[in-house]
Order: C-alpha cells, then structure tokens, then sequence
C-alpha cells in the first residue's frame, strides 16, 4: 500500500513537472483567452463550421490528436462526447492544454516557445505549424490580445 501512495506521488510530481516545466510554461490565462478571441471571438454558442466546434474552433481530429479529452464521467467513444467537450470553454481549453503539451515547439522558430507559437500551432495545426498566420483572420484578431514578452515575465513570477 505504501509503495502505491509513494509510486502515485511520483507520477503526479512528474507529470506536473513536465506540464509546467516544458511546453506549458508560457501557456498564461492571457494566452488562452487570446486564443479563445482569435478563434471565434470567444463566443460560446458558435457551433461547428466546416467541422470546426466551439468556441476553440476545434476539429474531431485535433480533438483525437491531443489524445480524446472528455468531460468529467464522459466516455470518448460515445457519439457526441467529442462535441458536448468542444463545446464547453473548460473542457475545450483542456483540448488545447493538450494539443499544445503532446505538439507544441517554437513554430516561429524565435528561439522560445511561447504564445505566438501556441496561437500557430492551434491554427495551423500539427503537420506544419511554421506557416505565418499573420495576414489570416485568425491571425489578425490574436495581434489585439496576444501577451507581450514582459507580461510573460510578471506572469511567470506571479
Ligand atoms: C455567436 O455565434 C452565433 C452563431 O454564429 C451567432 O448567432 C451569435 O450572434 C454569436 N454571438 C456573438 C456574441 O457574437
């Protein structure tokens, strides 16, 4: 028994670990709401387009890419439990939590892996997020909200 509670310590102090330590570490609510702006304008009742749902504009794909996040109780090979997750803010976000941690790496290859990079990726998705999406809708509305590098700072401090 105690091997168990000491073997589970370790693996949520790993996991912690590298969620907050890898990708995630420039993943800041600002990020996130941003995102959630640059996709839909955050609007929560927007449906699906062209196989996009949500207000995270995620497709079943991405959704089976960052490993079929579901809501609470929910089952991922139950018809809808895709949508009923995208659909929802937290539950969409969580998507894109891990979307970023299994793909996430410096799109821009600025040198750091931050939000612009996030935004990229979420965009442009996996196979090659080193597109500029600067001239795309998507792109445009991310310039008014994206976080600048010293806010990065004082959230990494706070
Ligand atoms: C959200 O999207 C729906 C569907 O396109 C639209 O009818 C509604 O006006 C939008 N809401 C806001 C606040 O933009």
């Amino acid at each position: 028994m105690k091997y168990i509670v000491l073997f589970s310590l370790l693996v949520a102090g790993f996991y912690s670990l590298s969620v907050s330590g890898l990708h995630l570490s420039n993943l800041s609510p600002v990020c996130l709401r941003c995102i959630c702006h640059a996709s839909s304008n955050c609007n929560m009742t927007i449906g699906c387009y062209g196989g996009r749902c949500g207000p995270l504009q995620i497709s079943r794909q991405y959704w089976k890419d960052a490993g079929r996040y579901v809501l609470p109780e929910d089952n991922p090979n139950r018809d809808g439990a895709f949508l009923d997750c995208a659909e929802d803010h937290s539950c969409a976000t969580q998507i894109l939590k891990h979307y970023i941690i299994a793909h996430g790496k410096d799109c821009n290859h600025d040198g750091i892996t931050d939000c612009d990079d996030y935004a990229m990726l979420h965009f442009n998705l996996k196979s090659d997020c080193t597109v500029p999406i600067d001239a795309t809708n998507f792109g445009l509305r991310y310039s008014t909200c994206r976080p600048t590098a010293s806010l990065d700072d004082d959230d990494d401090i706070i």
